[in-house]
């Protein structure tokens, strides 16, 4: 089955609203059109209003980094589905390592949010992944599989497609140590099998799988070439106008091409 790519950018917490602004449309005048791979930017909740006025009529869509689960309330800091939906968000990212590991987020509380982001009609990417220790300890493939289970529990069928799963090994991120397209692909392969099993082949042959972790506009494309990688999830290189476009324009650069 035809997945479209995706390509995330994970802003972080980088850019004032007046920087992100600069960015976002340095990367709409290179690719602000391009449609035949999804791109997602996803800046600082502080930005998120200015970069929804520079992508309103682009094909570039928006994210936000994370959301709270509940409606609203006494959540201090926190925003909510509905407040990401107002700012033309169209997806959000869930899960992330960071998260996890900062602010001790579990995977029952990562389910919430996505059960909430989908009845909100907000893609989720959701992000799972192992540590140092535990690729060492020759748990990644269990670990991987409980976030996703845990991620996706109570989740119907008919909304998984909707869902974006992002596998990122917690110890290739942000250090410049990019998994080998073979880790890559063993990773996303056994994420769509556990797919598979739980919700039928169609939903697996559909779920869009990234991987994230120090992907450049030099690596992606060997990447990208595996099967079951479906797009990137991309922090440090986003922040670069030059490498983002490069990243999305990784069919330019064919894996044979690349050391
Ligand atoms: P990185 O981050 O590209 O800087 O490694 C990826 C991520 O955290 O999503």
């Amino acid at each position: 089955m035809f997945r479209k790519k995706v390509i995330a950018g994970n802003w972080k917490m980088n850019k004032t609203a007046t920087e992100a602004v600069t960015l976002a449309k340095d990367i709409i005048d290179e690719v602000g059109r391009e449609t035949s791979v999804d791109i997602v930017l996803c800046p600082p909740f502080t930005a998120l209003s200015a970069v929804a006025h520079v992508l309103e009529g682009q094909a570039v869509k928006l994210g936000g980094q994370n959301m709270h689960p509940a409606k609203n309330g006494a959540y201090t800091g926190e925003i909510s589905a509905e407040m990401l939906r107002t700012l033309y968000a169209t997806h959000v990212i869930l899960g992330h390592s960071e998260r996890r590991t900062y602010f001790c987020e579990t995977d029952a509380f990562i389910n919430q949010k996505v059960v909430t982001a989908l009845a909100h009609e907000l893609k989720p990417i959701l992000c799972v992944g192992e540590t140092l220790a535990e690729r060492e300890a020759g748990a990644t493939l269990a670990v991987v599989q409980r976030h996703v289970e845990g991620g996706l529990s109570g989740v119907k069928p008919e909304q998984i497609t909707t869902v974006i799963i992002a596998y990122e090994p917690v110890w290739a991120i942000g250090t410049g140590e990019v998994a080998t397209p073979e880790d890559a692909q063993e990773v996303c392969g056994a994420i769509r099998g556990r797919v598979l099993e739980t919700f039928g082949a169609d939903v697996a042959a559909a779920v869009r799988i990234l991987y994230g972790g120090s992907v450049k506009s030099s690596n992606v494309a060997s990447i990208m070439a595996k099967p079951d990688v479906d797009g990137a999830l991309i922090g440090g290189a986003s922040l670069d106008p030059d490498e983002f476009v490069g990243i999305v324009r990784f069919r330019l650069h064919p894996p044979e091409l690349v050391s």
